[in-house]
């Protein structure tokens, strides 16, 4: 079964229509890549795959199961994290309290009066080990307001990992970011893919990050998808190249 089953969903902002018949199915370990010139629909699909918006039409399926009607927060309880294309962390927080909330969170210990020492053990060794999972030893105590936008999105991404996701949606994870650390984000993308095994769903505007990651690509225009395939077959793809070529002209 696949893990991700978006049907013939739509999205209208009056006569706008920002989404238009989309499906697309996701399995379960794959990396997929969402591309698309500005404003063809991406983000306005994530919200929807996330919960943010009410598909007009369509069905969205996790596992199986439908949950075009659940909230967001229902969506993350089974097992859906996204980020957001700006940046979503307390810059006024250490690093180590930015994680020490999806942590409580996810160990239902968030807002507890007092905690035992073993659940705080317990906590602290958890953030530890995102720390270091995201690259960020070194920074634990620093204000994240202060870190550089490669750590700040790796704080972020750590952040929804710790909720444990199965599915995590990543909307421009590299966007302002210079070449260093468009590559270091690619690098933690493609670890935590490989190592946690886990099914990512990545808008992408920059062409090398996603012919180096994806295993297949998805290309949105005006709201439709116009292709879908591997990374080879993209590239290729008349279809794909008039509407970049187009856009650009
Ligand atoms: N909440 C909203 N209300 C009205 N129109 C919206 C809303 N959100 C998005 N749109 C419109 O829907 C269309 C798709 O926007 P969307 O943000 O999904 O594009 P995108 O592919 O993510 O673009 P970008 O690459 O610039 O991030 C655009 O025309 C946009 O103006
Ligand atoms: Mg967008």
């Amino acid at each position: 079964m696949s893990l991700l089953e978006v049907q013939h969903v739509s999205q209208h902002f009056g006569s706008l229509v920002a989404v238009n018949d989309i499906s697309m199915v996701v399995e379960t370990g794959e990396l997929r890549a969402l591309i698309g010139p500005n404003g063809a629909g991406k983000t306005t699909f994530f919200n929807l795959i996330s919960g943010f918006f009410k598909p007009t039409a369509g069905r969205i399926m996790l596992d199986g199961h439908d949950i075009t009607g659940l909230a967001p927060h229902q969506r993350v309880a089974l097992g859906m994290a996204r980020t957001f294309q700006i940046t979503e962390i307390f810059p006024e927080l250490s690093l180590r309290e930015n994680l020490r909330i999806p942590v409580e969170l996810a160990y239902g210990l968030r807002l507890s009066p007092w905690l035992a020492p073993a659940a705080n053990t317990r906590i602290n060794e958890r953030i530890d080990e995102l720390i270091d999972m995201g690259g960020l030893a070194g920074n634990a105590n620093r204000l994240v307001g202060e870190l550089a936008l490669g750590d700040q999105r790796a704080t972020e991404i750590m952040m929804t990992l710790a909720l444990k996701p199965r599915l995590l949606l990543l909307d421009e994870p590299t966007a302002g970011m210079g070449s260093h650390e468009t590559y270091s984000t690619a690098i933690l993308i493609r670890k935590l893919h490989r190592q946690q095994k886990l099914t990512i769903v990545l808008v992408e505007h920059d062409m090398r990050v996603i012919f180096n990651l994806a295993d297949r690509i998805t290309v949105l225009a005006e709201g439709a998808v116009l292709d879908e395939g591997a990374p080879d077959d993209i590239a290729a793809s008349e279809k794909v190249q008039a509407a970049y070529l187009g856009k650009a002209a």
